[in-house]
């Protein structure tokens, strides 16, 4: 089993998990199609990959942007989604409604739509693979935005496994990684969560885009699982 050959897209594959899930994919020879918002960022994606990677600018929160980038993309194998942007923390009484349901625009109903418009282009054999976070399962206080859209994609997992099967359809958990998504965080403050993060998790450090990558690298390549979350966070939900 190998990923020699097959042609995976990775939707927010231009920073964090989802560049660093392209860089180990494409060292296994696969051929990789990355989409995220920003031009730049795609560019700059496009210059750590190999030659011959392709890349495109799609909104990820609007239905129309990604049909249109289906529809350019063609055939391929493994749709992986990485897309999100910076947790939306408040409580049940401050929180403005419209602006919550806006948390779900790219989390969830981006990857909805993009499993509605990628898997018709998926080769027999291929596989979608999610993204959640471990705030499904451990939530704290001012979370329930978060907590609410990353449990809908372990159920919206489960169910599209059934639905769509036999492609495959799995999720990856994270737990705390080292990312830009921190990046606009006091880099003092960035530097103190991850310190007292690493000393209360049970593998002791917090975790890298790499390790993360090495989970939907895993959920691609085999071919038994499907409907499945794989937490990966240092154990951080056990403790
Ligand atoms: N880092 C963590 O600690 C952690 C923990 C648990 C779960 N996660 C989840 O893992 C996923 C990846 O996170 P990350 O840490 O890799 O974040 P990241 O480095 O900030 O990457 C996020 C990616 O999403 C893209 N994106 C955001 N909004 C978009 C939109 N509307 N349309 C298209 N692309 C969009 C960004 O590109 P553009 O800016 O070009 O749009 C970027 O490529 C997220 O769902 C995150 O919640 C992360």
């Amino acid at each position: 089993m190998s990923l020699k050959g097959k042609r995976i897209v990775v939707l927010g594959g231009t920073s964090g998990i989802g560049l660093a899930v392209a860089l180990s994919a494409a060292r296994e020879g696969a051929a990789l199609v990355v989409g995220s918002s920003k031009k730049q960022r795609v560019d700059e994606a496009l210059s750590k990959l190999p030659e011959g990677s392709e890349g495109n600018v799609v909104d990820l929160s609007d239905s129309a942007s990604i049909e249109g980038f289906f529809d350019k993309v063609g055939e391929f194998d493994h749709l992986v989604y990485t897309a999100g942007e910076s947790l939306l923390l408040k409580s049940l009484e401050s929180v403005d409604l419209a602006e919550a349901k806006r948390f779900f625009d790219t989390r969830y109903w981006g990857a909805y739509a993009s499993a509605k418009f990628g898997v018709p282009h998926i080769r027999a054999g291929g596989s979608v693979t999610f993204t959640s976070g471990t705030a499904s399962i451990r939530p704290h206080p001012n979370w329930s935005i978060v907590a609410g859209a990353l449990s809908g994609m372990e159920g919206l997992t489960r169910a599209l496994a059934v639905e769509l099967a036999p492609i495959r359809v799995n999720v990856v958990t994270p737990g705390l990684v080292k990312t830009p998504l921190w990046g606009e965080m006091d880099s003092a403050d960035r530097e103190q969560l991850y310190k007292g993060a690493s000393e209360g998790l049970p593998v002791r450090h917090v975790g890298e885009a790499e390790e993360i990558a090495q989970a939907y690298l895993y959920l691609m390549n085999q071919t038994y699982v499907t409907g499945q979350v794989l937490v990966t966070d240092g154990g951080g939900s056990l403790v």
